[in-house]
């Protein structure tokens, strides 16, 4: 019996060494480049599940690390989210005194991982982590500080921190939304111009026990959760629970339209081929609660899955093209109201279902419609 458990603690011994002391699973040495043009532009974890390089976005290059997928890779974080786009021609340079630097075509130098000890190797983890190493394996920069638009497990969004929606799928720049995990302990959505400032909010996770330096965190069976400075959950999101398998992988992604997301990825040879969402901040039936989804002087409508912007009355798009930045007047204001007697030459419209936000407007407390089109119309200001 002795004997048997002294076994035991030896097996126990030798196994901790090796994990404390295990190299990572794959090593990018100093030396080594990417170049946007060659085959491959990027490093890939063991698994193959994850990369990091050169993706393409907007008409050029940036960087950053994809979940793998077919038909489409899946972006998860992104270096400098905001900068334009590489042309064709840059590189990145995992250099021999131990910098990861970008070169453009243009000649600048910009680091991708700002540290000031020197790495001496690199890593693509399985956990979608791209970290760098001191020369005793000490890790000195990680990807997962830094988030972007997506935490994936493991990685947290700390008091302070924001996550930025993009543009689109296929423009990666910061786009029309912020979540910002606050002092406060909360978790709140705003419009990307607004300040933090709790009229603007337009989803909160409303943490009954908030906390100062709590954070966000997605757990290994997808829950998602508040934790505070000690790591004890304060707040579920989510209950979590589902499979956890190497096959099977979670991200919380801040999409491009203001709204959360769980998703679940269930990896294949060629990577994700399916993906479903798990869990939402905000339905779908009420993305038009999404403040900023459509810009000035319109009105979000929704028709079953397709959301758009349409003006009101008398205003034109200022951008056909891009219908959710908002509407201009489409004729010009008399110039001289005060002297014409109010605005007679106006019509008022009636907007039947729609909900406007109180904070922007006059509540006029009059009883008839007909008295309340006669306030606005003499209103000059
Ligand atoms: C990584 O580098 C270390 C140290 O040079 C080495 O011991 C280890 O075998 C390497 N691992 C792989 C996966 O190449
Ligand atoms: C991102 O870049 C665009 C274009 O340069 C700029 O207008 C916008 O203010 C930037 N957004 C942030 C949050 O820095
Ligand atoms: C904040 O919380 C993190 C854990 O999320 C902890 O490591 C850190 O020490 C805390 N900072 C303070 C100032 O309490
Ligand atoms: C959140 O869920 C986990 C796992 O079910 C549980 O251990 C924890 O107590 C829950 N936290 C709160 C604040 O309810
Ligand atoms: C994709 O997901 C759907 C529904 O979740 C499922 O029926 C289908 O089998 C999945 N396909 C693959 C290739 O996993
Ligand atoms: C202005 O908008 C109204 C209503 O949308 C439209 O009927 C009218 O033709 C527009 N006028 C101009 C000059 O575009």
């Amino acid at each position: 019996m002795a004997l048997k458990l002294y076994l035991l603690l030896l097996f126990l011994h030798l196994f901790s060494i090796t994990k404390a002391q295990s190299p990572p699973q794959s090593n990018i040495t100093t030396g080594s480049t990417l170049y946007t043009n060659s085959t491959p532009n990027f490093w890939p974890s063991p698994s193959g599940y994850f990369a990091f390089g050169f993706y393409p976005s907007g008409n050029g290059f940036k960087v950053g690390i994809w979940l793998v997928g077919s038909p489409k890779n899946t972006i998860v974080w992104m270096s400098h989210q905001n900068d334009t786009v590489l042309s064709p021609g840059a590189a990145l340079l995992f250099s021999t005194d131990g910098r990861l630097r970008l070169h453009s075509s243009t000649g600048q130098v910009e680091s991708i991982a700002r540290t000031n000890q020197k790495a001496s190797v690199a890593s693509m983890l399985d956990s979608g982590n791209f970290v760098l190493y001191d020369s005793s394996w000490k890790i000195i920069w990680a990807s997962f500080d830094y988030p972007s638009n997506t935490l994936l497990v493991g990685q947290k969004l700390g008091q302070d921190q924001i996550m930025y929606s993009s543009i689109s799928e296929a423009d990666t720049s910061i786009g029309s939304f912020k979540l910002c995990m606050q002092r406060d302990g909360n978790l709140n959505a705003y419009p990307i111009r607004s300040f933090f400032d709790g009229r603007y909010v337009y989803w909160s996770s409303n943490n009954p026990h908030a906390e100062r330096n709590s954070s966000l965190n997605l757990a290994a069976d997808s829950r998602i959760y508040l934790s505070n400075s000690f790591g004890l959950s304060v707040m579920n999101l989510t209950e979590g629970g589902y499979p956890i398998d190497v096959k099977a992988l979670y991200r919380v992604t801040f999409d491009v339209d203001g709204i959360l997301r769980l998703y679940q990825h269930q990896m294949g040879l060629k990577g994700s081929s399916n993906s479903s969402i798990l869990w939402t901040t905000i339905h779908e039936e009420d993305r038009c609660k999404v403040k900023g989804i459509c810009g000035p002087n319109s009105i979000c409508t929704i028709n079953d899955a397709d959301i758009s912007c349409i003006c009101l009355p008398g205003f034109d798009f200022v951008d056909s093209e891009n219908p959710n930045i908002g509407c201009k007047l489409n004729f010009t204001i008399i110039e001289d109201c005060f002297g014409n007697k109010g605005n007679a030459d106006y019509t008022i419209f009636p907007l039947p279902n729609t909900l406007f936000e109180p904070s922007e407007y006059d509540i006029l407390l009059k009883s008839s419609e007909e008295a309340c089109s006669k306030d606005c119309l003499e209103d000059c200001n």
